[in-house]
């Protein structure tokens, strides 16, 4: 499946988790935001925006004091986010753009941000010189890519059902995520692109996952939207009882779940 077409069929899902996941997704931008360097006065670019994080939260943080671009491949991605951002006062500018091909000018932004994106882009090394490209000297870029599959619960457990379940498909939608997961290849493709100092900073966090709440559910429909989108009803109701079952069966009374990820910060010299 083209990485397009799945992510167009995951709108909906992304769309209406998105409020709902406003505090995990806030505990993930915080390092991200931080460790980039984001001040008052900056121009951003968010890439892979999807339906808006970390740019809808970063440009309500910035008010008039800076500016946001939010650029995704999908162009429906982005009609979301504008929906989203309604009420806002300071909206990002939404603009559909491959990460490998940025329709942008030379040297224009302070920052660029990337929240589980470049997992999915065939070429690594050209989306990165393009990041690089659009920073003006001494920007950095900060990109967020999820640990290792074994550290990340939800996703581990719920693939562990899938694939058991669905086989190949469920396969092909998991195995991009943790592509990243071994720092090593980002790393190298980053000094490729052209970034002068690289740093990498794993990160671990706890999610809430009370065992009497399908608190899997906004994970499986936002990560594995195309293999539901074909099941009936009736056999959707029951792979949720199985996946309910699955957790029953591993919960401890900790109420938590770890989630793995890393940061990793990219700099231009000056
Ligand atoms: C996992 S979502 C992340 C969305 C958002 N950054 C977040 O963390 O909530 C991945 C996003 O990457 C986008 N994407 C995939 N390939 C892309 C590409 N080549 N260029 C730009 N965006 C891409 C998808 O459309 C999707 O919105």
């Amino acid at each position: 499946m083209a990485e397009g077409q799945r992510w167009a069929d995951s709108v909906n899902a992304w769309e209406n988790w998105a409020d709902g996941m406003a505090s995990p997704a806030d505990r993930i931008n915080r390092p991200l935001l931080d460790l980039a360097g984001v001040q008052s006065g900056q121009h951003v670019l968010d890439v892979a925006a999807g339906v808006g994080e970390p740019s809808l939260s970063l440009s309500q943080m910035l008010g008039d004091g800076g500016s946001v671009v939010a650029s995704d491949l999908v162009p429906a991605m982005l009609v979301a986010l504008r929906r989203r951002a309604r009420a806002h006062l300071h909206p990002p500018l939404p603009v559909a753009a491959d990460m490998g091909a940025l329709p942008f000018a030379d040297g224009i932004f302070d920052r660029a941000l990337c929240r589980f994106g470049l997992m999915f882009v065939p070429d690594i090394i050209a989306a990165l010189a393009e990041m690089r490209r659009v920073l003006r000297p001494g920007g950095a870029a900060a990109i967020a890519v999820w640990g290792p599959r074994a550290d990340n619960t939800l996703f581990n457990r719920l693939g562990m059902r899938l694939e058991a379940d669905y086989g190949a498909t469920a396969v092909r939608l998991l195995a991009p995520l943790f592509r990243f997961a071994d720092p090593a290849a980002l790393l190298a493709a980053a000094g490729q692109a052209g970034f002068t100092s690289i740093r990498h900073v794993p990160l671990s966090l706890l999610t809430p996952a009370r065992a009497d709440l399908p608190f899997w559910l906004p994970t499986l429909e936002m990560a594995f939207s195309p293999l539901l989108s074909d099941l009936t009803p009736d056999a959707r109701a029951a792979l949720h009882g199985r996946i309910a079952r699955d957790f029953a069966a591993d919960a401890d009374d900790t109420e938590r779940v770890p989630v793995a990820l890393s940061v990793h910060l990219l700099r231009l010299g000056t």
